[in-house]
């Protein structure tokens, strides 16, 4: 039986936000704090079994907390701590699944930034079905600007052709047990290099799925970023 599992990620303590006292996740747009809108985006998808949000382990019962005060219905959502790094924490997502639920072949986890909080529901449903045809898929946008590589963050070496360059997003969505076998299979400097999920499978040369992203579904990093958000929380053409 195929099972989706949604999976926030949160565990990070957003250094380049600069001088607040808490990790961007937490820090209000509009009314509500930035994962609270990523929840409500999660959360009106029914075809997920359990919504999974990791967080610093000092910080999970203040998660706890703002679910319950900002949400309704909160059954299906579960608080874990996060790891050290990014994929640390997906892997923590797999182990709860695997001990709870079991991982075979059908278990699916669409992993998803928590500061991304204008993810469509479109996006979420394509991930699913590209997932699930694929084994694995990654939300991205046509870049804009022309990429310019450098090597040594002095010259550039190489400008590529931008029509084939895209600019990753999230969620990034996986075949759970593969996903798994594949990190295992990392060496520790691999582990170490590799902040991004899809790039396990591209590195293992497995395929990735392309699903188009959204120029709004943008990662708040910055405190520019901050401002974006909360002109973008007021356009009603910003998705849902
Ligand atoms: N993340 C995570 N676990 C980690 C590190 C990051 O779940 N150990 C999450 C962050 O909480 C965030 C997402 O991954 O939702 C994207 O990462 P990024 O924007 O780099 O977040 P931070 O690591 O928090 O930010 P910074 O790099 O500025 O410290």
């Amino acid at each position: 039986m195929i099972m989706i599992f949604g999976v926030v990620l949160a565990g990070g303590i957003g250094s380049r936000m600069g001088n607040v006292d808490k990790p961007k996740q937490y820090l209000l747009v509009g009314e509500k704090p930035i994962i609270i809108h990523t929840l409500e985006r999660f959360y009106v998808q029914n075809e997920f079994e359990k919504i999974i949000v990791l967080c610093p382990e000092e910080w999970v019962s203040h998660t706890k907390n703002l679910i319950k005060k900002y949400m309704k219905d909160t059954e299906r959502i579960v608080v874990l701590r996060g790891g050290d790094t990014r994929n640390e924490t997906i892997m923590n997502s797999l182990r709860y699944i695997e001990k709870e639920y079991g991982l075979d072949d059908d278990t699916i986890v669409v992993t998803h930034d928590s500061v991304r909080p204008f993810v469509t529901q479109r996006i979420i449903e394509e991930n699913i079905k590209y997932a699930k045809e694929y084994g694995a898929c990654d939300t991205a946008v046509a870049a804009t600007d022309t990429i310019v590589y450098s090597q040594d963050n002095v010259l550039i070496s190489d400008i590529p052709d931008r029509s084939k360059m895209y600019q990753g997003q999230t969620p990034q969505t996986f075949g759970a047990k593969k996903l798994k076998e594949l990190y295992l299979s990392l060496t520790e400097e691999e582990k170490e290099i590799l902040t991004d999920a899809s790039k396990i499978f591209v590195i293992k040369g497995e395929q990735v799925y392309l699903v188009e992203g959204e120029v709004y579904n943008t990662k708040i990093t910055y405190p520019y970023d901050l401002r974006v958000a909360e002109s973008l929380l007021n356009d009603p053409k910003n998705g849902k």
